[in-house]
């Protein structure tokens, strides 16, 4: 038996039930791959699968994404868009923005975003990785499939190349799986249709009040190279980071960032 079970959250998503059409499995390969799958054979929008273990979770960049099954808890929504393409730049970040407001509204603090679109706690460690976010695209006869896959610690994992926290260190209690999903799904869908309709200006204020890097000199690497380095100065309306560099004020659309320790030469 999965850990989600469905009626539950029917009554934890109240009168946004209608919305989803979940499953949840106890274990697949990647929750992502097995819903671009489904949305290839024609599932509709609002599509959701949860499952309790994946074999072969995706992350971003190609690299693998490795969770126990108490301890977390991975889904992907699927989500499709009929309009240009073009307009979907930002909607990583707003997926970000919509995690950190259900995990507030369920009492979670010291929760920030990291460009594009990490999840991150403030802790006494530093800044650590709360849950990762995984867009993924695909396109059909009726428009673009958006994929989008959510892996949330409920536990720091033990081992990790990475800081990482778990959802019980941000909250005075860990809310109950169910209560969680929904929360989760609830805020989604209405980002997403905000995002829909107006694209991410409208939600940029709300990111940059929890970019937790805002100000700190950054390094932003592609494939291991150094592509620039400078002065974190958030997002553009579109979604795009802006580095101040030494060259003046810069917008990039990809890459990853971190903190330059000891700041700027
Ligand atoms: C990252 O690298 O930060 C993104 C990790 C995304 C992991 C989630 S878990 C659910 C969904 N299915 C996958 O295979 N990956 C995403």
């Amino acid at each position: 038996m999965p850990l989600i079970d469905l009626t539950l959250l029917r009554q934890a998503l109240g009168p946004m039930a209608g919305r989803f059409d979940v499953d949840a499995v106890d274990s697949c390969d990647s929750t992502n791959a097995r819903l671009l799958e489904r949305a290839a054979a024609g599932a509709p929008s609002g599509s959701v699968l949860v499952a309790d273990r994946q074999s072969a979770g995706r992350g971003r960049r190609g690299r693998p994404w490795v969770s126990s099954p108490e301890d977390s808890l991975t889904f992907s929504l699927l989500w499709r868009w009929s309009a240009d393409p073009a307009r979907l730049a930002g909607l990583s970040l707003a997926v970000g923005l919509a995690l950190a407001r259900a995990l507030e509204s369920l009492g979670a603090r010291g929760l920030g975003l990291k460009w594009p679109n990490d999840l991150l706690f403030r802790g006494a460690e530093g800044d650590a990785k709360l849950a990762g976010i995984l867009v993924e695209l695909a396109a059909d006869r009726r428009g673009m499939q958006v994929v989008i896959g959510i892996g949330l610690n409920l536990r720091a994992p033990q081992v990790s190349e990475q800081i990482v926290a778990g959802l019980a260190d941000c909250c005075p209690a860990l809310p109950e799986r169910h209560q969680l999903l929904a929360a989760l799904l609830t805020e989604l869908a209405q980002t997403l249709e905000l995002f829909s309709r107006e694209g991410f200006t409208p939600l940029r204020p709300a990111w940059q009040a929890r970019h937790l890097w805002q100000d700190q000199a950054v390094c932003l690497l592609e494939a291991g190279q150094l592509l620039a380095q400078g002065l974190c100065r958030g997002v553009d309306a579109e979604g795009a980071l802006l580095l101040e560099t030494a060259a003046g004020q810069q917008r990039f659309l990809a890459g990853d960032l971190s903190l330059r320790p000891g700041g700027l030469p």
